[in-house]
Protein backbone atom coordinates (compact mmCIF):
# COMPACT_ATOMS: atom_id res chain seq x y z
CA UNK A 1 0.00 0.00 0.00
CA UNK A 2 1.45 3.26 -0.85
CA UNK A 3 0.90 6.04 1.64
CA UNK A 4 1.01 9.96 -0.36
CA UNK A 5 1.34 13.03 1.68
CA UNK A 6 0.29 16.11 -0.63
CA UNK A 7 1.55 19.63 0.50
CA UNK A 8 1.36 23.27 -0.96
CA UNK A 9 0.61 26.17 -0.12
CA UNK A 10 -3.00 26.16 -1.40
CA UNK A 11 -3.78 23.88 0.97
CA UNK A 12 -4.72 24.59 5.29
CA UNK A 13 -2.77 21.41 5.87
CA UNK A 14 -0.70 18.06 4.74
CA UNK A 15 -3.31 15.54 3.57
CA UNK A 16 -2.13 11.80 3.80
CA UNK A 17 -3.55 9.53 1.55
CA UNK A 18 -3.71 5.94 1.18
CA UNK A 19 -3.39 3.98 -2.01
CA UNK A 20 -4.75 0.79 -2.80
CA UNK A 21 -3.03 -2.21 -3.23
CA UNK A 22 -3.10 -3.34 -6.95
CA UNK A 23 -4.71 0.77 -7.78
CA UNK A 24 -3.22 2.04 -11.05
CA UNK A 25 -4.82 5.41 -10.30
CA UNK A 26 -2.11 7.76 -10.80
CA UNK A 27 -0.86 10.32 -8.27
CA UNK A 28 -3.53 13.52 -10.30
CA UNK A 29 -6.01 10.95 -9.75
CA UNK A 30 -5.77 10.27 -5.92
CA UNK A 31 -5.55 13.58 -5.34
CA UNK A 32 -9.02 14.91 -7.65
CA UNK A 33 -10.72 11.83 -5.58
CA UNK A 34 -9.35 14.14 -2.30
CA UNK A 35 -10.17 17.72 -3.47
CA UNK A 36 -6.20 18.37 -3.78
CA UNK A 37 -5.71 21.16 -5.72
CA UNK A 38 -3.29 19.95 -8.36
CA UNK A 39 -3.48 21.96 -11.10
CA UNK A 40 -3.83 20.17 -14.76
CA UNK A 41 -4.90 20.31 -18.21
CA UNK A 42 -4.64 17.66 -20.70
CA UNK A 43 -4.18 14.41 -18.05
CA UNK A 44 -2.03 13.47 -20.80
CA UNK A 45 1.80 13.62 -19.89
CA UNK A 46 1.89 17.17 -22.68
CA UNK A 47 1.19 19.96 -21.07
CA UNK A 48 3.31 20.05 -17.82
CA UNK A 49 0.92 21.85 -15.24
CA UNK A 50 0.84 18.82 -13.15
CA UNK A 51 4.86 19.11 -12.17
CA UNK A 52 5.17 18.04 -8.68
CA UNK A 53 8.14 17.52 -6.31
CA UNK A 54 8.34 14.01 -5.16
CA UNK A 55 10.42 12.76 -1.80
CA UNK A 56 10.40 9.38 -0.76
CA UNK A 57 9.84 9.00 2.97
CA UNK A 58 12.44 6.27 3.08
CA UNK A 59 14.58 6.65 0.44
CA UNK A 60 16.28 3.28 0.89
CA UNK A 61 13.70 1.60 0.18
CA UNK A 62 14.23 1.53 -3.06
CA UNK A 63 11.52 0.31 -5.62
CA UNK A 64 11.94 0.47 -9.98
CA UNK A 65 11.27 3.69 -11.68
CA UNK A 66 8.75 3.52 -14.19
CA UNK A 67 8.93 6.49 -16.35
CA UNK A 68 6.71 6.92 -19.45
CA UNK A 69 8.40 8.49 -22.66
CA UNK A 70 5.87 11.06 -22.64
CA UNK A 71 6.93 12.00 -19.16
CA UNK A 72 10.42 11.63 -19.71
CA UNK A 73 10.48 14.06 -22.65
CA UNK A 74 8.17 16.81 -21.04
CA UNK A 75 10.19 17.17 -17.59
CA UNK A 76 13.72 16.74 -20.47
CA UNK A 77 11.63 19.76 -21.98
CA UNK A 78 10.54 22.12 -18.48
CA UNK A 79 14.02 21.38 -17.82
CA UNK A 80 13.31 19.09 -14.71
CA UNK A 81 15.10 16.00 -15.54
CA UNK A 82 18.41 15.44 -17.19
CA UNK A 83 19.33 12.54 -18.75
CA UNK A 84 21.60 11.30 -16.15
CA UNK A 85 18.44 11.24 -13.69
CA UNK A 86 16.70 9.04 -16.45
CA UNK A 87 20.08 6.75 -16.78
CA UNK A 88 19.88 6.66 -12.80
CA UNK A 89 15.70 5.94 -12.30
CA UNK A 90 15.68 3.01 -15.30
CA UNK A 91 19.33 1.62 -14.39
CA UNK A 92 19.72 2.43 -10.60
CA UNK A 93 16.04 2.82 -9.35
CA UNK A 94 16.74 6.28 -8.16
CA UNK A 95 13.62 8.41 -8.13
CA UNK A 96 13.70 12.03 -10.05
CA UNK A 97 12.86 14.91 -8.09
CA UNK A 98 9.84 15.71 -10.47
CA UNK A 99 7.22 13.47 -11.95
CA UNK A 100 4.35 14.68 -13.61
CA UNK A 101 1.19 13.93 -11.52
CA UNK A 102 -1.01 12.27 -14.26
CA UNK A 103 1.64 10.21 -15.26
CA UNK A 104 2.93 9.19 -12.03
CA UNK A 105 1.09 5.82 -10.54
CA UNK A 106 2.63 5.43 -6.71
CA UNK A 107 2.45 1.23 -6.16
CA UNK A 108 4.03 0.35 -2.97
CA UNK A 109 6.17 3.72 -2.25
CA UNK A 110 5.49 5.89 0.56
CA UNK A 111 6.20 9.22 -0.54
CA UNK A 112 5.56 13.33 0.33
CA UNK A 113 4.31 15.51 -2.90
CA UNK A 114 4.93 18.84 -3.33
CA UNK A 115 3.34 21.67 -5.46
CA UNK A 116 2.72 24.81 -5.35
CA UNK A 117 -0.63 25.70 -7.43
CA UNK A 118 0.69 27.51 -10.46
CA UNK A 119 0.44 25.35 -13.16
CA UNK A 120 4.00 23.62 -13.95
CA UNK A 121 5.15 24.98 -10.88
CA UNK A 122 5.60 22.11 -8.81
FE1 LIG B 1 -0.87 17.82 -18.59
FE2 LIG B 1 -0.19 16.24 -16.54
S1 LIG B 1 -2.02 17.34 -16.81
S2 LIG B 1 1.04 16.86 -18.21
Amino acid sequence: MAIITFTSPQMHKDKTVYGVAGDTKTILALAEDNRIPIPFDCRDGNCGSCLIEVSYDNPADKKAIMLTEKEKQKLKELGKLTQQEIDDAEVRDMPPRYRLACQFIARDEDVTVSFSGMPGGS
